[in-house]
């Protein structure tokens, strides 16, 4: 399936880029002119992803976040977040309520959110060398009043 349109953004893993993310992945969205729960479960759901990426990949190092965000027909838009840091060991446990790797710092629902914000997550992940996350969403077509 290819994409009627498409953004690539990479950032560095520091902290105060999550939300230059959030926003920059919304503000491409908008030209879809979706809803504001939409827009924002969008930007609930990146902000875990990219957040994972700068507090579990890169832990011991900033290094670079890459984003893709792509428009398909009928208004299916894909989010796409890698890292090339440590790896998952186990997707599935990692991807339960709870679970985290964090001790007591963190509540282990990354993931839970961005399942329940979104239509579709994807996990894939090697040790060692990195980690993607597919955010899938199919936003609503709206009836205006204004037309
Ligand atoms: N990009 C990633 N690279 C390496 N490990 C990851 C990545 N994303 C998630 N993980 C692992 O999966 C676990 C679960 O992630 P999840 O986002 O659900 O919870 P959390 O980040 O620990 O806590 P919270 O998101 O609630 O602050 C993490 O604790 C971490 O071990
Ligand atoms: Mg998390």
């Amino acid at each position: 399936m290819k994409p009627i349109n498409e953004v690539k953004i990479n950032l560095l893993s520091c902290s105060s880029n999550e939300a230059f993310a959030r926003v920059a992945v919304a503000s491409f969205i908008a030209q879809l002119d979706p809803t504001i729960e939409e827009i924002n479960d969008i930007k609930t759901a990146v902000s875990e992803a990219v957040t994972n990426c700068i507090v579990h990949a890169y832990s011991e190092r900033i290094d670079t976040v890459y984003i893709t965000v792509r428009i398909f027909e009928n208004r299916l838009v894909k989010i796409t977040v890698r890292d090339r840091g440590c790896g998952i060991d186990d997707v599935k446990k990692a991807m339960e309520p709870l679970y985290t790797t964090a001790g007591g710092e963190r509540a282990g629902l990354g993931f839970a959110v961005m399942g329940s914000f979104m239509d579709k997550l994807n996990v894939r992940s090697k040790l060692g060398k990195g980690t993607t996350v597919i955010l899938t969403k199919q936003l609503s077509y709206r009836t205006r009043a204004n037309g």
